[in-house]
């Protein structure tokens, strides 16, 4: 029988996730299929607390289903408990198992793009404190960095991270950001600023230190304004889409069987989508 996942998210039409595991099925002949599923918040904690009734084998969850799914699963993946959010499901002898991969996407990401990107590092800088930035802060200290700034519209939010994560974190109020740039060399905006329809981010780069790295989360566009301005400095950069396609490896993995590769073919199928 072929084995259905399906993203679960609200709206979900839009998620290019189909695009990607769709891509690899057919790369990869495995007989599956990969589904979007639009499950309105009312009925999310039904849809899950039945997952075996809905006929699939697992799922990706995204916005606003994250949590939900965390308080579902029987069965949690530690990385999952830490940051309190699954994105990745599967049925195991009937329970419900639940794994969350951003904090793999967005270190495979950066190892992809820059080896050598934590060698030495000392301080990063993280732009913003919601769910995206915990997954972000999570993966840098695992790699050891010294010290995660962690700049926030809403202070309470970025000393909620430091509460959890440790001293390690210093939260501080975006408006102070100036100061902290001066020789910063990992550079990291998890806001929602530069996606399209949104406002650019602007601050000025000029103190970054020459050899600073500069990633978004942000994929919409792929060269956002912050990209574009320390491009422009000269400085390395490395957009976001990588990390949405790394975090989407792991799950496929685990639903059929085979580790899949994330190829520039695969890249460019998604930017010719995005671009559509
Ligand atoms: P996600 O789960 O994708 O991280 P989120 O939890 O809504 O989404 O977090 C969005 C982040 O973008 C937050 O850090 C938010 O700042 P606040 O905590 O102050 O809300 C930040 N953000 C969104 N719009 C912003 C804006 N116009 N100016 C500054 N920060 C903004």
């Amino acid at each position: 029988m072929t084995r259905r996942v399906a993203i679960i998210g609200h709206p979900v039409a839009h998620s290019r996730s189909p695009l990607i595991h769709g891509y690899w099925l057919r790369q990869l002949g495995i007989d599956g299929d990969y589904v979007a599923r639009d499950v309105a918040p009312e009925a999310i904690d039904g849809f899950l607390a039945d997952f075996s009734a809905s006929g699939l084998a697992g799922g990706n969850v995204t916005v606003p289903h994250k949590e939900a799914a965390f308080r579902a699963c029987v069965v949690r993946e530690p990385v999952a408990d830490a940051l309190g959010a699954v994105n990745t499901l599967w049925l195991e002898g009937g329970r419900l198992h639940g794994a969350n991969t951003d904090v793999h996407g967005f270190l495979a990401n950066l190892d992809t793009a820059e080896p050598e990107w934590a060698r030495a590092l000392g301080e990063a800088v993280v732009l913003g404190a919601g769910g995206a930035a915990r997954a972000v802060v999570f993966g840098l200290m695992q790699r050891g960095v010294d010290r995660v700034v962690v700049a926030n519209r809403t202070l309470a939010r970025a000393e909620a991270l430091r509460d959890q994560f440790g001293p390690r974190v210093l939260p501080i109020d975006w408006r102070d950001l100036g100061g902290r740039l001066n020789g910063c060399r990992l550079l990291i905006n998890t806001t929602s600023l530069g996606m399209k329809g949104q406002p650019p981010l602007d601050i000025d780069l000029s103190a970054l230190s020459p050899d600073a790295l500069v990633t978004d989360i942000v994929y919409v566009p792929l060269e956002t304004p912050l990209l574009k301005a320390a491009r422009a400095r000269g400085l390395a950069t490395v957009d976001g889409l990588g990390m949405l396609l790394h975090q989407a490896v792991p799950g496929f993995e685990r639903w059929f069987g085979v580790r899949p590769v994330v190829t520039a073919a695969l890249r460019a199928l998604v930017i010719a989508d995005l671009k559509a």
